[in-house]
């Protein structure tokens, strides 16, 4: 049986891996801060598809928390098959106006939890001949945007190193995958504080659900695909949209659209 780690599994996007990884017999390892939620998830997905599924409290801004999983499991002799870095926050606002704090702890969560936690996983694969890494990215990752500027440069660099460890590892029995959703339904914006829908009409149809975002980032890991922008037109017109425009003309309009009012 494969056991898969998922970050950030007591929400939204990890939320939906978690269901749909249990519903494909994949045995579980549940991380994020929120012990009861985790916990419950747990409890009804061992109950629903018959998996093992541990659960992890762990706050991965702490700069040890990667280790702290990593020996909570070596203490069991557990291996991870599937790694699934997920877990990540924005900050929406001008950039000298948002706390301090809390863009070091958003590069502590989205880029260094995800980079340690993967040169911890990605060693016992490459042993083994396999393991599969997916990595939650966005598409903020495509272009600079004004007033989210550490997220988008956060995102930027989880497609990069993904994608280069597509390139150094596809050789050796090792898939990864850079997932990049666009609006999708979930905790995020309220989290990140910041609404980019004009109206509940519009982020219905603007926004996906999670488990669309997971159902297209699991066939894409299965077709071996490096990269996915889950979603309709105006996803693959923002991932793409640098291709054809000078980076100015972009960020010019983009800073137009998000600036705070
Ligand atoms: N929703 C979107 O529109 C969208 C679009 C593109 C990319 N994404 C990316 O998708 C990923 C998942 O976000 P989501 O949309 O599903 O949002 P969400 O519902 O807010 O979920 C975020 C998850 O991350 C966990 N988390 C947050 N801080 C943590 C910490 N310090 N330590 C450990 N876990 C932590 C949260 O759990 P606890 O609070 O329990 O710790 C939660 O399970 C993120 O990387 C996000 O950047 C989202």
């Amino acid at each position: 049986m494969s056991t898969a780690l998922i970050t950030g599994a007591s929400s939204g996007i990890g939320e939906a891996f978690a269901q749909q990884l249990a519903a494909e017999k994949h045995d579980l390892v549940l991380v994020a801060r929120s012990q009861a939620k985790l916990e419950q998830l747990a409890q009804d997905l061992q109950s629903s598809h018959g998996v093992q599924v541990e659960v992890i409290t762990q706050d991965l801004t702490q700069a040890d928390g990667p280790t702290r999983v990593w020996e909570a499991l070596q203490a069991q002799g557990k291996s991870i098959d599937l790694l699934v870095n997920n877990a990540g926050f924005g900050d929406y606002g001008r950039f000298v106006e948002n706390s301090r704090e809390k863009q070091l702890n958003m590069i502590q969560l989205n880029v260094l939890a995800l980079v340690d936690l993967t040169t911890l996983f990605l060693p016992p694969m490459l042993e083994r001949g396999q393991g599969q890494i997916i990595n939650v990215a966005s598409i903020a990752a495509f272009q600079p945007l004004p007033y989210l500027a550490v997220y988008s440069a956060t995102k930027a660099f989880v497609l990069h190193f993904s994608e280069s460890l597509w390139g150094e590892y596809r050789d050796r029995g090792i898939e990864v995958l850079a997932v990049c959703p666009g609006p999708t339904k979930t905790n995020f914006f309220n989290i990140a504080g910041f609404d980019p829908f004009k109206s509940a009409e519009e982020a219905e149809k603007d926004a996906v659900s999670p488990e669309y975002v997971v159902q297209e980032a699991l066939s894409a890991l299965k077709r071996g695909e490096v990269t996915i922008v889950p979603g309709g037109l105006s996803n693959q017109v923002v991932a793409n949209v640098h291709r054809f425009l000078p980076r100015q003309t972009i960020v010019q309009a983009v800073e137009k659209q998000f600036r705070p009012s």
